[in-house]
């Protein structure tokens, strides 16, 4: 059912370096918004406003925007949602309650999903793109390289958070340059910036199929959607992992 999205593994014609830096993430993890903070960081001048299409200049995705990866000035930053590639030099692995990932994913999808799919049964598909949420992270955990940031702690300190990733990527910015940045790609600018300038598709089908993507930007809007039920069920999959990064 998830064809459409592909998988992201290096195809041959994409060169690889060895201080290239993977912004890696599950879906619906924030890898949009810290996309969008990078891009504030790199561009090229300070009048040109970010958005869904020119982020993808300063940071594309892996085995989508191959070109734009082959023509990026290093040291590279790409984007990829793929479980462990031992290929991957330094990575920024970015992590979101499971619950609150599953809810934005089901609203992502929710017109490419069987028409009446419930929440319900959406969480329990075991062929979600590209694995199911532990299985992921797992996969990137304790890897040599991976450094992991949470979504949830980017919300409260965002600025503070940034800096650690531009020092551990070696991106060389203070705290100003981060603050603007932050500024820039705040949630309600980036929803503003989507539905003024839109975002790429890669055909009209898919525009059609598409939903907004700026929804809520929030935590914990999974308690208007989990039942009791849907909570054991998760725990019992994922609850491991979930103690682990205090998803409690
Ligand atoms: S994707 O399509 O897999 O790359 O999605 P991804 O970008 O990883 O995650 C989308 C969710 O991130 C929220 N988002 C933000 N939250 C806070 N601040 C900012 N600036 C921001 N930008 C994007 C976006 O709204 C999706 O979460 P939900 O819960 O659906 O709102």
């Amino acid at each position: 059912m998830f064809s459409f999205l592909k998988i992201g593994r290096y195809e041959p014609d994409v060169k690889r370096y060895k201080d290239d830096v993977f912004l890696v993430s599950y879906p619906k993890s924030g890898n949009t918004w810290m996309r969008f903070v990078l891009s504030n960081l790199l561009k090229k001048s300070s009048d040109e406003t970010i958005d869904f299409h020119s982020a993808i200049d300063y940071v594309p995705e892996l085995s989508v925007h191959n070109e734009k990866v082959n023509q990026l000035e290093r040291p590279r930053i790409i984007k990829s949602h793929e479980t462990y590639n031992k290929l991957f030099p330094k990575v920024v692995y970015l992590i979101r309650d499971p619950r609150d990932v599953y809810v934005s994913y089901y609203h992502y999808l929710l017109k490419r999903l069987p028409p009446g799919t419930t929440f319900k049964e959406f969480l329990r598909m075991d062929d979600l793109h590209p694995s199911r949420w532990h299985i992921h992270v797992k996969s990137w955990q304790n890897q040599p390289g991976v450094r992991v940031f949470k979504y949830e702690t980017l919300l409260e300190n965002p600025v503070e958070e940034v800096l650690k990733i531009t020092e551990y990527i070696g991106l060389d910015k203070d705290s100003a340059d981060v603050e603007a940045a932050v500024k820039a790609s705040s949630f309600d600018k980036m929803k503003e910036i989507e539905n003024k300038n839109g975002r790429p598709f890669k055909d009209e089908e898919a525009k059609k199929l598409a939903t907004p993507f700026m929804r809520k930007g929030q935590k914990g809007d999974w308690k208007s959607y989990f039942s009791e039920d849907d909570i054991r069920f998760l725990w019992d999959e994922a609850g491991e992992v979930m103690k682990k990064y205090d998803y409690i």
